[in-house]
């Protein structure tokens, strides 16, 4: 791998400042705002696979499955480059995307866009997506951290004032509801596979192989072994290929609080004061009714 590239991407990453903007009713970071018509216009192609979530959901998790699936449980293979290189993140612009443009297919790509902001040349062609969805109170204490590590990101303050910005869907990406309902609306009209966190955990190989079939492939259970011990999170979180510790500092400060954290279900109940979780569970249930998504919040 050209280590002029990564220095590019890191270099994109590391310009990026905490102002907010706003795409069609979307919060975003204005950097990204910025280059928003070469994002748009961004020309997929067949055979193309996306991993597709809103932050904080296992995306880097499915990144490390899905480049292991495409390449037949190669694991030295896994370990050419850092998960944001092997899949480049669309929704960063120039550098991301002319990665993205320079890699032959198939391409693994990622994307953090609620549904009606995916560029519209991938429903043109043979693009296969996987979303996955993690619970919402786990996703918002795991994004308050993640606020905490991106110094690219504004300062979220304290924990009750980062709950008021995630239920105000003022963070970068918007609302969970509407990222997570959007998704599973269209999950049967294009070929989605729509995945979720908490099954991940429950039973990782089981999972894996979803994906595998989804991808057309069959694989041994020798492979699927190594897909599965490669991908678990105390592997990964020893792997700087997938823990991001190449970033500098002054991108992902990891001294408080690293990438890979804690990797469970049900550490909102740590963080989540008893009046919140009345607060939050009201809201879900206007925000989700009439719709068959379910979620888990423990086990
Ligand atoms: P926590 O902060 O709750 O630990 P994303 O990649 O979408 O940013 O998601 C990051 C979250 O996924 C973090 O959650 C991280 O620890 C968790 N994660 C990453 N890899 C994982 C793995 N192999 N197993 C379980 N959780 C994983």
């Amino acid at each position: 791998m050209d280590p002029q590239i990564i220095e590019k991407v890191v270099q994109e990453m590391a310009d990026f400042t905490p102002e907010m903007g706003e795409i069609e009713g979307v919060a975003l970071l204005k950097g990204i705002c910025d280059v928003w018509d070469s994002v748009y216009n961004f020309q997929a192609r067949d055979g193309d696979i996306v991993v597709a979530t809103y932050p904080k959901s296992g995306t880097t998790w499915m990144q490390e499955i899905l480049d292991l699936v495409v390449h037949d449980a190669d694991v030295e293979k896994s370990l050419r480059a850092p998960a944001f290189i092997k899949v480049p993140f669309l929704d960063m612009g120039h550098t991301s995307l002319e990665l993205a443009n320079s890699m032959p297919s198939p391409r693994v790509l990622k994307t953090h866009m609620p549904i009606h902001l995916v560029p519209p040349s991938f429903w043109k062609k043979d693009v296969k997506f996987v979303y996955v969805a993690r619970n919402p109170k786990d996703c918002m204490v795991s994004y308050y951290y993640f606020y905490k590590m991106d110094q690219t990101l504004a300062d979220p303050g304290t924990w009750d004032n980062f709950f008021s910005m995630f239920m105000a869907g003022n963070v970068t990406w918007g609302n969970w509801f509407d990222h997570v309902l959007g998704w599973w609306k269209a999950k049967d009209k294009h070929k989605i596979l729509y995945m979720f966190y908490e099954d991940m955990i429950e039973d990782p190989q089981r999972e894996i192989q979803k994906v595998i079939t989804f991808l057309g492939k069959d694989f041994s259970e020798d492979m699927v072994q190594k897909i599965l011990q490669h991908t678990s999170f105390k592997s990964m979180k020893n792997n700087s290929m997938a823990n991001f510790t190449v970033l500098p500092e002054s991108v992902f400060d990891q001294s408080a609080t690293t990438f890979m954290r804690k990797g469970t279900v049900g550490d909102w109940k740590n963080h989540f004061h008893d009046s919140q979780n009345i607060i939050f569970d009201e809201e879900y249930k206007k925000k989700m009714e009439g719709s068959d998504l379910v979620f888990r919040t423990e086990f």
